[in-house]
Parts: structure tokens; C-alpha cells; sequence
């Protein structure tokens, strides 16, 4: 009989080195390679585990009806994924501990549980009283949801073959372990055949399957790889601890597009889908301060303001700070290199802080020009507009390029009460009533907005004398509706700011 061998395997990519070492040869990540023991007759079990046995036929033959998705009664959710859980598909939700996993699922599963689909949660971190407490408090003690507080992977099997489910969610994938492995839970070998079990009942009996798996810091699924490769969606629940705000989005989706955005705030009665995000977003801004522009950024199909905020201050740092919160620090580079060059304004001396509030990430180059305007705003201390929202991509001569979706953009700008828009001079203009500033270079945009702008009066840490909403009107020397005046085309004169 053939014994259990002894692999070293890589935490990371999953492959199998055959001695250890401190590098793993594959994906050459470091102290990721661990021992571990395969039985012998693991193979041939793998090998035959539940498939069905299947005759080709044409292709307009195959029912989609059972493929159709359920919804989960949770609309943020269901945005993301398209309609609902398919049944027979296998999900896996990544996130940060904490973040709030568990609490989205057991109120998925609670909401399709009152509507008559029978779910199974199955705990395999917390115990069960813990999970009918939380249940309690989100009011989610139902019929058709059932609990099972158990790790050992041939448990969970024998439930969902007792009490077939039409969903099951396994909270978390890290934690259920197979027995007959001989590895501790949480190890690649571990992880990757529990999820290809779970993987094979889903398509043999139809029930839709959630996996939980934690992330590790830098935001990649702990565990192997192949994970994300054998599922059929791969979300990912993310937000800043310190906000409420949660973004869900697709990674992976075989059922439909994956630039689909679902936003919640944690609450005290769990998480609560947020229909106006803009509205929320921007709820605490100081419209008049030097710094701060507002984007209209797009999250999948899903237009989003947010506003982007810049700060300098002068250091003695021989390499001075260079911080991006929530966004590309790429980017920012490049933009700090634009503004020294095209625009003439020394930033050696200083430190640069640039983030986006409200613990929103914005990485698409779109953000290029309220960027610029954020920091240049910054340097000057002269503050932007207070109902202006800045939309473009900025090149390397510091001119602005076209960018997607401009008019869906600046129709949520608008409906939020923004009067104007800065804009590429090549694109369409803003909605009815909007007025759109069209400019070709950066520098342009800086001359238009900012030169010709009162410095800011305010002190440090003072307020702002002007704290109108989007909706005041601040002076503008620009036509209403047409081009501005004074247009310094491509290459045109850079601009020097009195600091
Ligand atoms: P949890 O769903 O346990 O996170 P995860 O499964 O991703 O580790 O949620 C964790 C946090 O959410 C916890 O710190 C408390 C908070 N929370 C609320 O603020 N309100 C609630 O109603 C619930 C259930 C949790
Ligand atoms: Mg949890």
C-alpha cells in the first residue's frame, strides 16, 4: 500500500516545491513555503469525487432556467451580483477581519430565508450562540434559516445532504478542515480540497454556495490562488475600519459584468444599503477651503462624487513626504511632476498629503485633473469654487484627455446642486443649467480657476468665510454657459502663482 508523503507547498501561489527553501521557486514570494502530509490515496478520491456523468448536446439545448439567479433581497447586493446567487454556483467573499462578513451573509441569508428559501449558515469560527445572538439583534431568528457550528468538513457535507439547502454559506473556508488530510485548518492543502468538495456538491445538488475567506493586509486572499480560479464570483467587502462606509464589488463574476458597485453602512442594526452614496459622501465637506475639489468619479456603472483633498506644507525632510490616501500614489507622481514642470511651482521643499474623504478609493486616471486642482489649489492657498466638480485625465505635457461616461457624471453633479464643471476641452458639455468650463491643458485650468481667484483670508485651523453648499454661487469671471474669455491653449504660457 502506498504511504502518506510529505510536500512542501507555497502559502501563497499554491505550488509544490520539492524541498524546502526560504524562496518559493514558483512565484518566488519568501517564508511561504510549509510542510505538509498527503495521504496516499488522495489522488484516486479527488479524481472520481462527485461528478455526474454528462452527454454532449447543442448548445441551444442547454436550460438556462435553473441557472437563473436568485435574489437575495439585500438590493446592494444583488446589484453586484447581478440579480442574486445562482443556484449550483460557488461565491467566495473576501475581507479584511472585522469588516463585516459575516453580518452581510446572515443578513443575505436571513432576508431569502423569509421569503421561503431554506439556507443553511454554517459556522465554522463562531459558536452557535454567538451567531443567534447577532441574529437576534438583526432580527433574523427565522424558519428557513438554519445553523450548524461545526469545522470538520464531512459534518457540513452530511448536513447539506440531510437538509438540502437551496444556500449554504461557510463562514469561513480558513477554518473547516479535513480530517482525513491530516494538516491543521487555514494550510493550502486544507483550503483548496474543503472548496473543491463544497465546490463539487454545489454542482451536483444545485445549492448555491457562499465561502468566506479572510484577507491578509496588503488585500490578497490568504490561502492559495487557485481559490479564486475554481469559484465562480469572487467578491470583495472592503472599507475603512474607522468609517462606516463598505464597498462590495465583484472581482470575478461568470454571470455578468463586474464593474458593478454595492455600498452599505455599518450601523447598529447591521448593515444598511445606501441609496444617495454622493449625498453621504460629501455630507461633511468645507466647501472654500484651499485644497479640497470635488470629483465625479465612476465606480463600475455607478457615478459617485467624492472629493479629493491636497495639503503642502513646507518640510526640512531631505526627501519630503509624498502621502496618497485612497489614491494612486502613481499618479499623485506623476501630477506632483506635471505641476513642478508644466506649471512652474516648486514643491522640493514641501510635504504633499493628498487622500480622498470619506475612505473611498479612486484609482482611475479620471481623477488626473481635481487632482491637479486639489494640489495646485493647495500651493497657492487660493481655494476653488465651491460648487465647481473637476473631471479629466492629465498627460505628461500637462494636457487634459477625454475620459468615459462624462455626461453620467456630470448628471449626478448636477442633481447634487453643482452649478459648473471643468472639463477636457475635447469632450460634451454638462446637463441644462450646468456650466462647463473646457480646458486643454492643466495649466488652463489653474489660470481660469485659481490665478484669477481671492487668496484665501482664513488662518490656519480658521474657518472658511465661505461655507455655502454646492448650490452658493462664488464669483466667477467665466461667461455663463460659453468658453471662457481668456484661454490659454495647449503649450500656452504657464502660470505663476503669487504663494
Ligand atoms: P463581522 O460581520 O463579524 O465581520 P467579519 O465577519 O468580516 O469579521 O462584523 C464585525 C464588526 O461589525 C464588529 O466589529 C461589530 C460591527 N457590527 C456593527 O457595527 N453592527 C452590527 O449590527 C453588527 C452585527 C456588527
Ligand atoms: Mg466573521
Amino acid at each position: 500500500m502506498a504511504r502518506d508523503r510529505i510536500v512542501h507547498r507555497c502559502t501563497e501561489c499554491g505550488s509544490v516545491a520539492l524541498r524546502w527553501s526560504g524562496r518559493c521557486p514558483s512565484c518566488d514570494a519568501w517564508n511561504t513555503l510549509v510542510e505538509e502530509t498527503v495521504p496516499a490515496d488522495k489522488g484516486r478520491r479527488a479524481a472520481t469525487a462527485g461528478h455526474a456523468v454528462e452527454a454532449p448536446r447543442p448548445i441551444a439545448d442547454v436550460d438556462t432556467a435553473a441557472a437563473a439567479p436568485r435574489a437575495t433581497g439585500l438590493a446592494e447586493l444583488d446589484r453586484v451580483m447581478t440579480g442574486g446567487l445562482v443556484p449550483g454556483s460557488v461565491t467566495l467573499v473576501g475581507g479584511e477581519p472585522g469588516i463585516g462578513k459575516s453580518t452581510l451573509l446572515l443578513q443575505a441569508v436571513a432576508t431569502m430565508a423569509a421569503t421561503g428559501i431554506r439556507a443553511l449558515l454554517v459556522s465554522a469560527e463562531e459558536s452557535a450562540q454567538q451567531v443567534r445572538l447577532r441574529a437576534e439583534r438583526l432580527g433574523a431568528l427565522l424558519p428557513g434559516l438554519w445553523l450548524l457550528s461545526d469545522t470538520s468538513l464531512p459534518n457540513v457535507l452530511r448536513a447539506i445532504a440531510d437538509l438540502e439547502p437551496d444556500v449554504v454559506v461557510v463562514d469561513s473556508i480558513q477554518t473547516v478542515l479535513d480530517p482525513e488530510l491530516g494538516s491543521t485548518a487555514g494550510t493550502v492543502t486544507q483550503v483548496r480540497e474543503c472548496a473543491s468538495q463544497l465546490l463539487s456538491v454545489a454542482k451536483t445538488s444545485a445549492v448555491a454556495t457562499v465561502l468566506v475567506g479572510h484577507v491578509t493586509k496588503d488585500g490578497t486572499l490568504a490561502g492559495p490562488r487557485v481559490l479564486e480560479h475554481v469559484v465562480d464570483t469572487v467578491l470583495s467587502f472592503e472599507g475603512e475600519r474607522h468609517h462606516a462606509l463598505r464597498l462590495l464589488r465583484a472581482t470575478k463574476h461568470r454571470f455578468g459584468p463586474t464593474g458593478e458597485l454595492g455600498l452599505f453602512e455599518m450601523a447598529e442594526t447591521g448593515l444598511a444599503g445606501i441609496a444617495d452614496p454622493s449625498q453621504l459622501l460629501l455630507g461633511d465637506r468645507q466647501a472654500g477651503v484651499p485644497g479640497g475639489v470635488v470629483l465625479p468619479t465612476m465606480e463600475g456603472q455607478r457615478p459617485l462624487l467624492v472629493e479629493l483633498q491636497a495639503l503642502v506644507a513646507p518640510t526640512k525632510l531631505p526627501m519630503p513626504r509624498r502621502s496618497a490616501q485612497g489614491l494612486d500614489a502613481k499618479r499623485l507622481a506623476l501630477l506632483l511632476a506635471v505641476i513642478e514642470r508644466r506649471l512652474h511651482m516648486p514643491l522640493a521643499g514641501e510635504d504633499v498629503f493628498a487622500s480622498v474623504a470619506g475612505g473611498v478609493r479612486v484609482v482611475e486616471p479620471a481623477a488626473d485633473l481635481a487632482l491637479g486642482l486639489a494640489l495646485a489649489s493647495a500651493v497657492s492657498g487660493r481655494a476653488l469654487p465651491p460648487d465647481l466638480v473637476a473631471c479629466g485625465e492629465v498627460g505628461l505635457g500637462g494636457e487634459v484627455r477625454q475620459v468615459a461616461q462624462l455626461p453620467r457624471r456630470l448628471a449626478e453633479a448636477a442633481r447634487l446642486g453643482f452649478g459648473r464643471a471643468v472639463v477636457p476641452a475635447s469632450g460634451p458639455g454638462g446637463p441644462g443649467g450646468m456650466e462647463t468650463i473646457r480646458v486643454s491643458t492643466l495649466a488652463e485650468a489653474v489660470e481660469i480657476l485659481l490665478a484669477r481667484q481671492p487668496r484665501d483670508t482664513a488662518g490656519p485651523g480658521g474657518r472658511p468665510t465661505d461655507t455655502a453648499g454646492p448650490g452658493g454661487r462664488p464669483t466667477s469671471t467665466a461667461g455663463p454657459g460659453g468658453r471662457p474669455t481668456d484661454t490659454a491653449g495647449p503649450g500656452g504660457r504657464p502660470v505663476h502663482l503669487v504663494r
